[in-house]
């Protein structure tokens, strides 16, 4: 069962259906969206009909491989924020995973408003758009596996209300960087995905002959949007996560929008979730209550909501991608950790911790 948690939930428990499992870096990616949801949905309660559109769901929950705790996916991240969507639509194509996700929407999330769609969602446009109210401000997730997806999709979705912001992986450095020859073969799949085929001329006409493959066809991506009056998202906007043991990057996360509202959120999603969170998230540590200081989204004292248990303890990481100013000094060996300001006054800390700062 998951328990009916808030938007600092991260975990979920095993309920015997499908729990695929995923890489660690994962978690990146799910406090990301899970601070833009939160961040969104708050920022734009009362003000507009929020939309928020999953096209590659998933089942809704994953394991990290070699780890027992088991993740909320993107759907149920964003599911649970504090100010829920107006509407949520989620389209899954694997058959199995859409069964499962299905029953944790239905057993866990029966009273918000979630519309279901089964197959490619490149299949059901027409539908997703008939779902999405005109006057609404909408918040997509596109989060394929690979760079085998056609923008002019992305387009036709924009189209259908008033405000749509895109959150993509770009899966460039995964993908397309490890294909480079493939790809530059005529009639790839990164024709469709960056909309156009001349971008392999500018790639051959490239002043800087080092130029890194995933870093111009994520430019040209952003350069594809802007044809339909979205904002040029620079690329130092947009998040490179990477692999926790050789540092190896994998994908973008980029917000594209028409909307410069949309890049401030951006901004204090990744100002919270800086680069060091994005990095070794193994080791532990224990955190004394904080005496004052600012809470910060995702992050609750278990002490101030006795009614909700504490799922995990707060890893330096997490911690330290919500306060981006504060620096974490190791104690001792055993990983405790106290938490000063810049100024070095002591905000948390306490070894052995009287009680434990943690993540639901
Ligand atoms: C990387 S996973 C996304 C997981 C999910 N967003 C999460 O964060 O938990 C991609 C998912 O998209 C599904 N998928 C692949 N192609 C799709 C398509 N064209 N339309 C809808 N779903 C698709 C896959 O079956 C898989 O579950």
């Amino acid at each position: 069962m998951i328990s009916p948690m808030k938007n600092e939930t991260l975990f979920g428990e095993d309920d015997g259906l499908l729990i695929p499992d995923v890489g660690p870096w994962t978690e990146d990616k799910f406090d990301l969206i899970r601070l833009y949801c939160q961040i969104f949905s708050s920022a734009m309660k009362n003000k507009w009909t929020r939309v928020y559109v999953d096209l590659y769901a998933g089942s809704g929950l994953c394991r990290i491989k070699g780890r027992d705790q088991v993740l909320l996916g993107s759907p149920l991240i964003a599911l649970s924020v504090d100010a829920p969507f107006d509407r949520y639509i989620f389209c899954e194509s694997d058959p199995e995973r859409f069964s499962a996700l299905k029953s944790r929407v239905e057993k866990n999330y029966a009273k918000h408003n979630v519309h279901l769609v089964a197959g490619k969602f490149e299949e059901h446009i027409n539908d997703i758009c008939s779902k999405i109210p005109g006057k609404s401000l909408v918040l997509c997730f596109v989060d394929p596996f690979d760079c085998d997806f056609d923008i002019d999709n992305l387009k036709t979705i924009s189209k259908c209300a008033r405000g749509v912001d895109f959150l993509c992986l770009l899966a460039l450095q995964m993908d397309a960087k490890r294909n480079v020859p493939h790809y530059l073969q005529l009639d790839s799949k990164i024709d469709r995905m960056i909309g156009n085929t001349t971008w392999r001329t500018r790639w051959n006409e490239r002043t800087d002959i080092h130029e890194d493959f995933a870093k111009f066809l994520a430019r040209e991506f952003a350069q594809s949007l802007s044809e339909v009056e979205y904002l040029e998202t620079p690329l130092h906007q947009m998040r490179e996560v990477k692999t926790l043991d050789k540092n190896v990057p994998l994908y973008y996360l980029a917000m594209f929008s028409k909307n410069q509202t949309a890049f401030k959120l951006w901004a204090q999603v990744l100002k919270y979730s800086n680069k060091a969170a994005c990095s070794n998230r193994r080791s532990k540590c224990h955190l004394a209550q904080p005496s004052n200081g600012p809470t910060p989204p995702g992050i609750r004292c278990a002490a101030a909501r006795k009614s909700a248990p504490a799922v995990r303890t707060a890893t330096p990481n997490d911690l330290r991608s919500v306060f981006a100013e504060f620096q974490v000094i190791p104690l001792n060996k055993a990983s405790t950790f106290a938490w000063y300001r810049k100024s070095s006054r002591i905000l948390f800390g306490g070894s052995p911790p009287r009680r434990s700062l943690s993540i639901r």
